[in-house]
């Protein structure tokens, strides 16, 4: 028997070897379309070298591309398990020919693959064709020799592909296979063609248009070609079956869940273990690809596959998490094609694991209330829509996965119910808030969010990506267009761009598209937590909403704000390492050229803590460990050991990041939504600039990372090498020069206040009686010393009075334009001589006010330093106006 594996590898090698370029599968989830969920064709990767928008290196291509039906126009989710070809992931085999070879070409590839390579035999094949297409028509006849009543023309959309309501399209060729006449159906266009027996397992397309809301717009640059074979359909045939599920990739997965639950893969069990194996195969590759559970977008498609497939791991009887222990034997499988699934596997499991232990605990009692709820139905009936609200809202029943259950019993879910349901349930959450004060300028959130739900971030895994415009902002009011030099709001429904919250700055950029858009995003902001504003003002050309735009964030600026958001969390468990358990986080500010970081503690952290913690940050960063992301509800993360903020609300399920190691244990466990480095080492570099207090048992610390830490440090260098330069010595011996400065400049200090002393004095308290003067019969000494301390014109007033014996005493000190003035008398002349009106006298001619002290001794100051002589002159007029 060919494998699967073999069956993919020899349709790759007979297309390489009629020089088609061999393209690896894309991701599922599409890089340059936002308008659809995920790859549903082979050609999705390539839509645009078909359109003409983007060129590559070569004209003809074959490949194997994963592809996800389920959501969006191809959606094949609720015929998993009843039908014996439905999947919800499948592998597209596909030729491409981009303005290369056309129709005939294509007809001669795919019918010698078929006839010689494979040896299909010819009288089991039939050919379909466009009804118009009579070029196809004629090309089969010559090229294949099939009869004229095995290439049937069909007249409906079967014939004209189309991969969603825009991009190329074109009408098509279906190749069927005849499984033989012990299986029901009929040829296609027949009235019971939707039976098993003709199976499609070739569709060629004959690019020709490009279409924009079902109407076709124009032509393609060139006629090209797009096929697509199901891998799983053709292995079937190839093996012998007409049932995908018998393949023996599928064997070997079916026969695994049979193993571990111990039930038979066939008989009653059998539609439970192909949904496992189905289900398996899309959550894998979606986990595999970026995608994880959450309860929006993408993200809750792959909830709900992940959920119906943990149903029917019940219904098989698995008493433990099921889905997490068939990963292996995927990976055996298809790890040689697809490597990405090898290196995923831990994350796969783990989450796998993580999603089945949660939805276990609601799922017991979801399923008693389904059948306490349907007891009383029978065949045809209906489950009201409010029950099914309610095991979605409080079990976490994802609606198809009720209408899954039910199906088996013939009974059907009153959907117009539901939906009444959850728009009660969400006019109650609008109430709620509006309670909280900020309605008006909240109340166009929530319409934006009711109609078209929250924006899915595509931030964590890239920098760039296309989204559609959904809805635009100006002066906060809704708007279709806008044109340049608008300030607008726009809202995408899927963004690289991060929404300013958990203390991370919003994310800067660009929007643009094909045309000539260019938008400037200052600032993105996530109001009710759920929709990205992208805060923008348009430079040239216009936007409207619909429109697919190209969103590209300032990667350099996201690169450092990573950096300092992972910095964050190291510095926060450095510091609960080594001040204790009692700091908690009170704030915190990630920007892109700095971090702020306050928490609480009663006092200033000493210096060599702060080394420490740094230290301690800088060794984790060294390390380099890979820094790991794992959803969990709240309980399981705190149950993990995360830190929590107190008092914030976090939604049902949170991130949890983990990084750097101590021991056996994560260095730091954080819930934290934020963008963070892939592996400790990219922070490069960190540095504690500033230890501060915010307010009572607050303290802040201020840090740098990477290339500003290294400037820091560059700044610091540059200051002591200016430093040493200055004092002519060597940037190391800095501080003992310093020392040796400072003890020079205090003994400098004290020589010149000794010099200055002695100045006042005359040289030895004698000389200076040249100087004094004698007024109205006083002798009086009167001086200016600049530069003296004031403290020292007690002592010399008092020296100087000695000098006198009997007379008076006065010294301006001028010291940085202040003077200070000082006046003695000697007990003698006191009775008639008062030295406190004499300093006010000098005071007032200084500019100032006052003056103090006793009869014998006052002092006193003012702001006019440069009258100091005439304050000596006002004391000279008060002795004259002293009677003898
Ligand atoms: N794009 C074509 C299909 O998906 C081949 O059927």
């Amino acid at each position: 028997m060919t494998s699967t594996n073999d069956i993919r590898r020899s349709f790759l090698d007979y297309f390489a070897d009629a020089g088609h370029a061999l393209v690896p599968s894309a991701p599922l989830v599409p890089h340059n379309d936002p308008t659809l969920m995920f790859v549903n064709a082979g050609m999705v990767p390539f839509k645009n070298v078909f359109t003409g928008l983007e060129s590559r290196d070569y004209a003809t291509a074959t490949s194997s591309q994963k592809c996800v039906r389920a959501g969006g126009k191809h959606n094949d989710l609720d015929n998993v398990g009843y039908t014996a070809r439905h999947h919800t992931f499948f592998e597209m085999l596909g030729n491409f020919s981009f303005g290369d070879y056309f129709k005939d070409r294509a007809i001669e590839l795919a019918w010698n693959l078929l006839t010689k390579e494979w040896g299909i035999s010819p009288d089991r094949l039939t050919a379909t064709v466009y009804h118009t297409d009579d070029e196809a028509y004629d090309l089969w006849r010559r090229i294949s020799g099939l009869p004229e009543d095995r290439i049937i023309r069909i007249a409906t959309k079967d014939n004209f592909w189309a991969m969603g309501d825009t991009g190329p399209c074109g009408p098509c060729s279906e190749v069927f296979f005849d499984h033989g006449d012990h299986i029901p159906g009929g040829p296609p266009g027949s009235p019971d063609e939707d039976g098993d027996r003709f199976v499609e397992i070739w569709n060629l397309v004959f690019m020709q248009h490009e279409q924009e809301d079902n109407e076709i717009v124009r032509d393609l640059p060139s006629p090209s070609i797009d096929t697509g074979m199901g891998l799983e359909r053709i292995a079937a045939v190839l093996q012998g079956t007409h049932d995908n599920y018998e393949i023996d990739l599928f064997r070997a997965l079916i026969a695994e869940s049979a193993e571990m639950t111990g039930t038979a893969p066939h008989g009653d069990m059998a539609a439970s273990h192909r949904d496992i194996a189905d289900h398996l195969r899309s959550s894998s590759f979606l986990i595999a690809d970026g995608v994880l559970p959450a309860n929006e977008g993408r993200g809750y498609v792959l909830r709900r596959i992940m959920r119906r497939a943990m149903r029917h791991a019940h219904l098989l009887g698995a008493e433990k998490p099921l889905m997490h222990r068939l990963v292996p034997a995927l990976a055996a499988e298809m790890g040689g094609a697809f490597p990405e699934l090898v290196r995923a596997q831990p994350l796969i499991e783990e989450t796998l694991n993580l999603e089945e232990n949660r939805f276990r605990r609601t799922l017991d009692n979801g399923l008693k209330l389904l059948d306490e709820a349907t007891a009383s139905l029978g065949e045809g009936d209906t489950l009201a829509g409010e029950t099914a609200f309610k095991l979605y809202d409080t079990y976490g029943f994802p609606y198809d996965l009720t209408e899954d259950a039910l199906r088996s019993r013939g009974l059907s879910v009153d959907r117009a119910g539901f939906d009444a349901a959850m728009d009660e349930q969400k006019k109650a959450a609008r109430a709620a808030w509006k309670g909280s004060g900020e309605a008006a300028s909240e109340s166009v959130w929530f319409d934006i969010a009711e109609e078209f739900g929250g924006t899915e971030f595509t931030g964590y895994v890239s920098h760039d990506g296309e989204g559609q415009v959904l809805a635009l902002l100006r002066d906060g009011e809704r708007v279709e267009t806008a044109k340049t030099g608008d300030d607008v709001v726009v809202i995408v429904n899927q963004t690289p761009f991060y929404g300013e919250s958990g203390g991370q700055m919003g994310d800067t950029g660009t929007i643009a598209n094909d045309g000539d858009l260019r938008a400037i995003v200052s600032d993105t902001s996530k109001p009710l937590g759920r929709l990205h504003a992208h805060h923008a003002r348009i430079e040239q050309g216009s936007l409207k909403t619909g429109d697919v735009v190209k969103l590209s964030v300032d990667a350099e600026r996201r690169t450092r704000l990573r950096a300092n958001h992972s910095a964050t969390h190291l510095l926060h468990a450095a510091l609960r390492n080594r001040l204790g358990g009692h700091v908690t986080q009170k704030g915190s500010l990630v920007a892109e050229d700095r971090l702020r970081f306050d928490f609480s503690h009663p006092k200033a952290l000493t210096p060599d803590e702060i080394a420490a913690i740094e230290s301690d940050v800088n060794s984790q960063i060294r390390h380099n460990a890979e820094v790991t992301t794992r959803l969990m509800t709240p309980d399981e993360a705190i149950e993990a050991g995360a830190l929590a903020l107190f008092g914030e609300k976090y939604g049902d399920e949170v991130r949890v990041l983990s990084m750097g190691r101590e021991g056996e244990r994560d260095y730091s466990v954080e819930l934290c939504g934020g963008t963070h480095v892939g592996a400790l080492g990219d922070i490069g570099l960190f540095v504690v600039i500033a230890e501060s207090a915010v307010s009572s048992g607050v303290r802040r610390i201020e840090a740098l990372t990477g290339e500003a830490a290294r400037q820091w440090y560059r700044g610091r260098e540059a200051s002591l090498t200016a430093a040493a330069d200055a004092m002519k010595t060597t940037p190391d011996d800095v501080p003992a020069r310093v020392a040796v400065l400072i003890e020079e400049r205090k003994r400098l200090d004290r020589e010149l206040a000794e010099a200055k002393k002695a100045l006042a004095l005359g040289g030895g308290g004698t000389s200076n009686a040249a100087e004094d003067e004698t007024i109205a019969g006083v002798v009086f000494s009167g001086k200016v010393l600049d530069g003296l301390d004031p403290k020292s014109l007690r002592g010399l007033i008092d020296e100087t009075k000695d000098r006198l014996g009997s007379g008076v005493a006065a010294i301006v000190a001028v010291n940085e334009g202040r003077a200070s003035v000082a006046a003695g008398v000697t007990d003698d002349l006191t009775d008639k001589i008062d030295a406190v009106a004499l300093v006010r006298s000098a005071v007032e001619a200084l500019g100032g006010k006052g003056g103090g002290g006793r009869p014998d001794m006052a002092q006193g100051g003012g702001p006019d330093g440069d009258k100091a002589e005439a304050a000596l002159d006002a004391i000279r007029n008060a002795l004259e106006a002293v009677p003898a």
